[in-house]
């Protein structure tokens, strides 16, 4: 079976009754997505928040009952996907533009899963280009800024118009290949104005499961940053 299809389908079993999901974007998200469908349609009461507008409106086909991120004070777990993660956890999101939402869903979610094809595991991360959203206005500047770094920025592009997000904004991709000093990224990007988030979500999972040729591969993550609550233990 697909890699993709039965990481997503198996993060599903870490669901409870109850949970307030934060519901991952692309086409690993996409199994786990249908996954909760069915699991409402056989009587699970959950709600969920959307990482992206794809992602809503997939969920409101399925009739699963959406929550705006205002309407949360937290998540009990987030489900997604990752362009690349290396075995300390740190990964590359945004590949599919979702990266902003994906982030502010992440971090208010007492427990983390990330699910991927064995493709995504890699020793470094860097050769996926890098996601940072940025603000329209000045974007010009912003990307002189990028390149002064030699970080190869790139404006994403969707046919012959600049590409936009759901926020309204650009996402200009960083081609800086491997090594790559993380936090030296980190740092440097974050601090220019006009960019509004990276797609380096530095250490931020709980678990991540992995689709094999034979079924997953999980592996827990005892020092995620984030905190898991009691309520569903
Ligand atoms: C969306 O913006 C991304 O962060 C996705 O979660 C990521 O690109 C994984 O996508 P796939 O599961 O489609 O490979």
């Amino acid at each position: 079976m697909d890699q993709k299809r039965v990481a997503g389908e198996k993060s599903t079993e870490y669901i409870k009754n109850g949970m307030i999901l934060g519901l991952g974007t692309g086409s690993t998200a996409y199994y786990m997505i249908k996954k909760v469908g069915e699991l409402i349609k056989n009587g699970m009461e959950i709600k969920a928040v959307a990482t992206s507008k794809s992602t809503e409106s997939l969920a409101r086909e399925l009739k699963i009952p959406l929550l705006s991120i205002d309407e949360v004070d937290r998540i009990d777990l987030a489900i997604d996907g990752v362009d690349e993660i290396d075995n300390e956890f740190n990964a590359i999101k945004g590949g599919g533009g979702a990266l902003f939402r994906e982030k502010i869903v992440a971090s208010l979610a007492n427990e983390v899963i990330w699910i991927m094809d064995e493709s995504k595991l890699v020793d470094g991360i860097g050769k996926f280009p890098l996601p940072v959203e940025i603000l329209p206005y000045g974007y010009k500047h912003v990307i002189k800024e990028l390149q002064d770094y030699s970080l190869n920025p790139k404006i994403r592009m969707k046919e012959e118009e600049i590409f936009v997000t759901d926020n309204g904004n650009y996402i200009v991709d960083l081609h800086i290949g491997t090594p790559m000093n993380i936090n030296d990224v980190y740092n440097k990007v974050n601090r220019i104005t006009g960019v509004i988030e990276t797609g380096l979500f530095i250490n931020m999972c709980n678990r991540i499961i992995i689709g094999t040729s034979s079924g997953t591969k999980i592996i827990n993550n005892s020092n995620s940053k984030n905190v898991k609550m009691e309520q569903f233990r």
